[in-house]
């Protein structure tokens, strides 16, 4: 674990999260999209994050970026205490406790920013994501029946979401 580190996102980490987001994409198994949006999407979301100070935290290995986490903003006034959580991990450095470091990092910081709120969508037989979140107390509230559908192929999503 030791030459694994967390550090907040910045400019620096933005060319190689994009990479590192296809590769999870085009997994085809967790994430909405199957390819990384293009590379200015990407950056333009980055940076409204980094302006906003939303949480966003890369995971190192020898100066590559091998996972993330980021609770990103709603849209609206009334959403305004709510973040939606996506994270990831490169297959290589899945299950070596990666992901319970970032969720706590997103959480903390999330709480620390005054949300009351943390939401994301799992797609129903994603086993390992579903046990880490509830693992840090998220709950299902409810299942959006074929709430994806890739390659002709519908899974279940379930809407999770953890109160402070
Ligand atoms: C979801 C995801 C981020 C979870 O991260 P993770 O680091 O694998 O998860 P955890 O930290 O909970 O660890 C999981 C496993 O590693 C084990 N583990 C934990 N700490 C460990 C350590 N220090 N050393 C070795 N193993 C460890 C856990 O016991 C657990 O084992 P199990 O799967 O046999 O029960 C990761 O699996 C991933 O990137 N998946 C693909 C993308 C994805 O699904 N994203 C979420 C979309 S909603």
């Amino acid at each position: 674990m030791m030459n694994y580190t967390i550090e907040p996102a910045v400019e620096s980490h933005y060319i190689g999260l994009h990479r590192a987001i296809d590769i999870v994409a085009r997994e085809k198994k967790y994430l909405a999209f199957t390819q990384a949006p293009p590379l200015e999407q990407s950056l333009e979301f980055y940076r409204m994050l980094r302006r906003l100070g939303a949480p966003h935290f890369v995971v190192l290995k020898e100066g590559e970026i091998v996972g993330w986490v980021d609770v990103s903003p709603h849209m609206g006034e009334s959403r305004a205490h709510i973040g939606i959580l996506g994270i990831a991990l490169l297959p290589s450095a899945r299950h070596k406790g990666l992901g319970a470091r970032l969720m706590q990092a997103a959480m903390d910081t999330s709480w620390e920013k005054g949300l009351s709120r943390i939401e994301l969508h799992v797609r129903a037989d994603n086993i390992n994501a579903k046990a880490l979140y509830e693992r840090f107390g998220f709950e299902i509230e409810g299942i959006l029946r074929r709430g994806s559908l890739i390659d002709g192929q519908y899974h279940d999503v379930y809407v999770m979401a953890l109160l402070r």
